[in-house]
C-alpha cells in the first residue's frame, strides 16, 4: 500500500491538521465525559439499589409465604427481579467474590442474610444472587447491572453538526491567512519587464497589510531603477545620432576610398545599434500605437514582397483570411527582426501562418534551417545585447537586440514570442497573438 501523501498547499496543510487537532480533542473529550458520566451514575444506582433491594428483602420475609409470588412483579426493577426459588443449577455459572456490582449486595441484605453469588457467563454481565427468607423459603435475586446510560438520539447528529461548523471556520481562518500569499505570488508573476506590475491593495490584517506595502516599494523602487537605466541609455542613444551624422559627412568627402568604405560599415554599425537601442527604450513601457482594424494578409503579403524584391528567400504559408485588431507598426517590427534573424543566420525564412489557436487568435512561425540556438540559451538570447559565441564570431553583425525589441513589442500586443528547436536543424520562433 502506497503512504498517504502530504499535500503540497499550505492551505491543505492547514486545514487538515486543524481538523484533525479538533477531531481527536473531541474525541478525547467524548470519551472522558462519558467514562465519568457512567461511572457516577453506577455509583449513584448502586447506592439506591442497596436501599431499594434491602427493603424489597425485608417485606417479603415479613410477609406470610402464600403472599410472596404476586408481589415479586411489583418488586421488580429495570436492572433486577425477585425469584422465589433456589439457584439454577443448570446454568453455568461462576462464583464471585469480589465484585463491584455486587458488593452493595452484601453490605445492604448481607448483613442479614447468608448470600452465595453467582454469574452467568456467556451473557454481557448478570448476577444471581441467593439467599434463603428467615422461614427457609430461597429467595433469589437476578440482577442485571446497567452501566451505560443510553444517548440521547440527537446526540451523533449534534457532533457531526459541531464538527461542520468547525470545519468551516477552519477553513474561513486558512483561507484568510493564505489568501495575501497566493495575492503576492500573483503580483509577483504579473510584473512584467515594464515594471507595471498590479499595485497590491495595503488593506486587510495588520501583517499583510506590511507585507503588500513593502512588496509595492520594491516594486516601485525596482521600476525607479529601470528607468533611470532606460532613460540613460535611450539619451546616449539619442545623442549619438547627430555625430554620426555629421561623421557621415565626413566620411563622403574623404580622398581615400578604402578607408572610406571602411569607416562607413563602421558608422553603419553605430547607427544601428543607436537606432536599436532607442527602439529598446521606447518600447520598454509597451508601444502608444492604436489597434486598428487591418487585413494581416495583406501586411504579410507587402512584408514578404518587400523581402523578395530585395533578393531575399522569403517564403509565405496559410492566410489568416479576416480583418484583425492588430498594431501593425509593432507587428511589422516584430515580424521583421525575426525574418532578418532567419535570413541572417539560415540565409532563408519560412513563415507559416496558422489561425486554429485558441479563441481567434493567431500563430506566426517564422522558421529557418540555420544553426538553431542550443536549448539551454533559447531563454537568454531575449535579454538585451545577448548574442552567442557562434554569431559573434562569424562578423554577422547585430547588436543583440532584435529578440529583446521583438518580445516587448509582442507583449505589448496581449500575445508571446517563444523559440523552439526544429526537428531536423533550424529554428522557429512562434509569435502567438489574441483574437
Ligand atoms: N534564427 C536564428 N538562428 C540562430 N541563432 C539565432 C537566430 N536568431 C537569433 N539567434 C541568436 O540570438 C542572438 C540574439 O538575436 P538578436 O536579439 O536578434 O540579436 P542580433 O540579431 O542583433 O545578434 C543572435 O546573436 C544569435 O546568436
Ligand atoms: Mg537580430
Amino acid at each position: 500500500m502506497r503512504r498517504p501523501r502530504w499535500p503540497r498547499s499550505l492551505f491543505a496543510r492547514l486545514v487538515l491538521l486543524l481538523c484533525l487537532g479538533v477531531a481527536v480533542a473531541q474525541g478525547l473529550s467524548f470519551w472522558l465525559t462519558m467514562r465519568e458520566r457512567n461511572e457516577a451514575t453506577t455509583n449513584m444506582m448502586m447506592g439506591y439499589i442497596e436501599r431499594e433491594v434491602t427493603t424489597s428483602v425485608a417485606l417479603l420475609d415479613a410477609l406470610p409465604a402464600a403472599a410472596r409470588p404476586e408481589w415479586l412483579p411489583r418488586l421488580a426493577r429495570r436492572s433486577y427481579e425477585f425469584r422465589l426459588e433456589e439457584c439454577d443449577e443448570s446454568l453455568p455459572h461462576l462464583r464471585v467474590l469480589e465484585a463491584n456490582a455486587v458488593r452493595s449486595f452484601e453490605e445492604g441484605v448481607g448483613k442479614q442474610y447468608k448470600l452465595t453469588v453467582h454469574q452467568i457467563i456467556g451473557e454481557h454481565e448478570r448476577y444471581q444472587v441467593h439467599l434463603r427468607l428467615s422461614d427457609g423459603m430461597p429467595l433469589t435475586i437476578d440482577f442485571r447491572p446497567m452501566r451505560t446510560v443510553p444517548m440521547s438520539p440527537w446526540f451523533g447528529a449534534l457532533m457531526a453538526a459541531q464538527l461542520a461548523v468547525f470545519a468551516f471556520c477552519c477553513w474561513l481562518a486558512v483561507r484568510l491567512a493564505t489568501r495575501p500569499l497566493e495575492q503576492l505570488a500573483q503580483a509577483a508573476d504579473a510584473l512584467g519587464p515594464d515594471m507595471q506590475g498590479a499595485h497590491l491593495p495595503e488593506k486587510g490584517p495588520s501583517e499583510v497589510a506590511r507585507a503588500a506595502r513593502a512588496f509595492n516599494a520594491m516594486q516601485e523602487r525596482i521600476a525607479g531603477y529601470m528607468a533611470e537605466r532606460i532613460q540613460i541609455l535611450a539619451s546616449i542613444s539619442h545623442d549619438l545620432q547627430t555625430p554620426i551624422t555629421r561623421m557621415r559627412l565626413r566620411v563622403d568627402m574623404m580622398d581615400d576610398e578604402s578607408q572610406q568604405s571602411k569607416l562607413r560599415q563602421d558608422l553603419q554599425a553605430m547607427e544601428q545599434l543607436v537606432k536599436e537601442g532607442v527602439a529598446y527604450a521606447r518600447t520598454l513601457h509597451g508601444t502608444s500605437e492604436a489597434p486598428t482594424r487591418i487585413d494581416p494578409d495583406a501586411l504579410l503579403d507587402s512584408m514578404v514582397h518587400d523581402y523578395t524584391d530585395a533578393g531575399h528567400q522569403v517564403a509565405l504559408r496559410g492566410a489568416v483570411g479576416r480583418p484583425m485588431e492588430l498594431q501593425p507598426q509593432a507587428l511589422r517590427r516584430v515580424l521583421g527582426n525575426l525574418i532578418d534573424n532567419a535570413l541572417k543566420f539560415g540565409g532563408a525564412a519560412d513563415v507559416e501562418v496558422e489561425t486554429a489557436a485558441e479563441q481567434g487568435g493567431i500563430v506566426l512561425r517564422v522558421l529557418d534551417r540555420g544553426p538553431g540556438i542550443p536549448e539551454e540559451s533559447l531563454q537568454a538570447v531575449f535579454e538585451p545585447f545577448v548574442r552567442l559565441e557562434s554569431s559573434r564570431s562569424r562578423e554577422t553583425g547585430g547588436t543583440g537586440l532584435g529578440l529583446a525589441i521583438a518580445r516587448q513589442l509582442a507583449t505589448a500586443m496581449g500575445g508571446s514570442l517563444t523559440l523552439h528547436q526544429r526537428d531536423g536543424g533550424g529554428l522557429e520562433a512562434r509569435l502567438a497573438l489574441p483574437g
